[in-house]
């Protein structure tokens, strides 16, 4: 008894001396701006709600940022970057160029974040992070801790934009890749698509799906056709899943019916591996919910530059 009471006396000792070191400038943590700025998180929200009340598909637009942000060499506000002399815009590359949206209001967040801190002390990185699970919030999906303390890049990379965001082509094996290569797994590429239960997307990223593929309901390619013809009408503009201003679990029952919008959405469900899962989370919301909040939390831990790393941006789209 007495020796046990030693030891775990001094391993305490042990971990609160040896942790903090490594774990202060490496690590994030859901508290961070509770003492440096108690009121950042409340401005950030308010600037979201109203940004998705004028129009409920920001929501969309800024939970994807916060994705595409994440993919290319960690969360750190790279995507936020205009372009300079030295590098091209990640705005630029295939997957965001005409695509991207919502870079106006993160700007908007930041000046009031700022201003209700007095001083700027949050990374545009975290008010992504922060701007994404309350949209989720706002449009009625699943709440989180969000972890906190990223600070931002002063480079960014065009090259890797291409690379490392997967693509609406891809097939499941491909998509299992691309989600591996940033430490994700099988179960975060599945939760994490069901962000596709908001949102739409453009005809250039389904042609090819609704008047060439088999594993399509043909009822549902028919109605998709009338506003993506074969030619012309690319930026025409197609809901993801039939109710997309809702955080439900429709994105993954219409898998189940051959009515994924994207290659990739039916990819999921298409005799593969992932089959089992978009099955279970398309007839229960809450498992759906609660693995979308944990993958978010994990793809939010990709990679991020912490302590004296990078900078906290005074302007989300130039470096200091
Ligand atoms: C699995 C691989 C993924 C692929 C191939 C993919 C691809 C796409 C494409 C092609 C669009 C339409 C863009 C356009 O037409 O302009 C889109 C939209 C969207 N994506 Fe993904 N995506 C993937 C994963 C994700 C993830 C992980 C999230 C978030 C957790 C996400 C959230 C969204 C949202 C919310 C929209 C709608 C945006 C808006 O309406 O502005 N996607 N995605
Ligand atoms: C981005 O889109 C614009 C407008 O459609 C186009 O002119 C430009 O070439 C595209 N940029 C790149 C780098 O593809
Ligand atoms: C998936 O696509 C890649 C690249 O297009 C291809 O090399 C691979 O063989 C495909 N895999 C399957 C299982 O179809
Ligand atoms: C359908 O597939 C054919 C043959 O691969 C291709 O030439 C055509 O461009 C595709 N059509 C669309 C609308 O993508």
């Amino acid at each position: 008894m007495v020796s046990l009471g030693i030891f775990s006396l001094i391993s305490t000792l042990f971990l609160v001396l040896a942790v903090p070191t490594t774990a202060a400038s490496s690590k994030l943590s859901a508290n961070y701006y509770d003492q440096v700025c108690p009121k950042a998180l409340p401005a950030i929200k308010r600037a979201v709600e109203a940004a998705v009340s004028k129009e409920r598909r920001m929501g969309a637009s800024l939970l994807r940022l916060h994705f595409h942000d994440c993919f290319v060499n960690g969360c750190d506000a790279s995507i936020l970057l205009d372009s300079t002399s030295a590098f091209d815009s990640e705005k630029k590359a295939g997957p965001n160029n005409n695509s991207a949206r919502g870079f106006e209001v993160i700007d908007r967040i930041k000046l009031e974040v700022d201003k209700v801190c007095g001083r700027p002390v949050v990374s545009c990185a975290d008010i992504l992070a922060v701007a994404a699970r309350d949209s989720v919030v706002v449009l009625g999906g699943p709440t989180w801790a969000v972890q906190l303390g990223r600070r931002d890049s002063t480079t960014a990379s065009k090259t890797t934009a291409n690379k490392d965001i997967p693509k609406p082509f891809m097939n499941i094996s491909d998509l299992i890749k691309s989600f591996k290569k940033h430490g994700l797994d099988e179960r975060d590429l599945v939760a994490l698509s069901g962000g596709h239960t908001i949102g739409f997307a453009q005809c250039f990223a389904f042609r090819d799906r609704i008047y060439n593929e088999t594993n399509i309901d043909p009822k549902f390619a028919q109605k998709r056709r009338v506003a993506c013809p074969r030619t012309g009408g690319n930026s025409n503009l197609a809901a993801l899943d039939p109710t997309n201003a809702n955080f439900d679990a429709k994105y993954f029952s219409k898998l189940l019916k051959k009515r994924g919008l994207l290659h990739s959405d039916q990819e999921l469900f298409n005799g593969g591996s992932t089959d089992s899962l978009v099955k279970a989370y398309s007839s229960d919301v809450k498992a759906f919910w609660a693995d979308f909040a944990k993958s978010m939390v994990k793809m939010g831990n990709i990679k991020p530059l912490t302590g004296k790393q990078g900078q906290v941006r005074l302007n989300c789209r130039k470096a200091n």
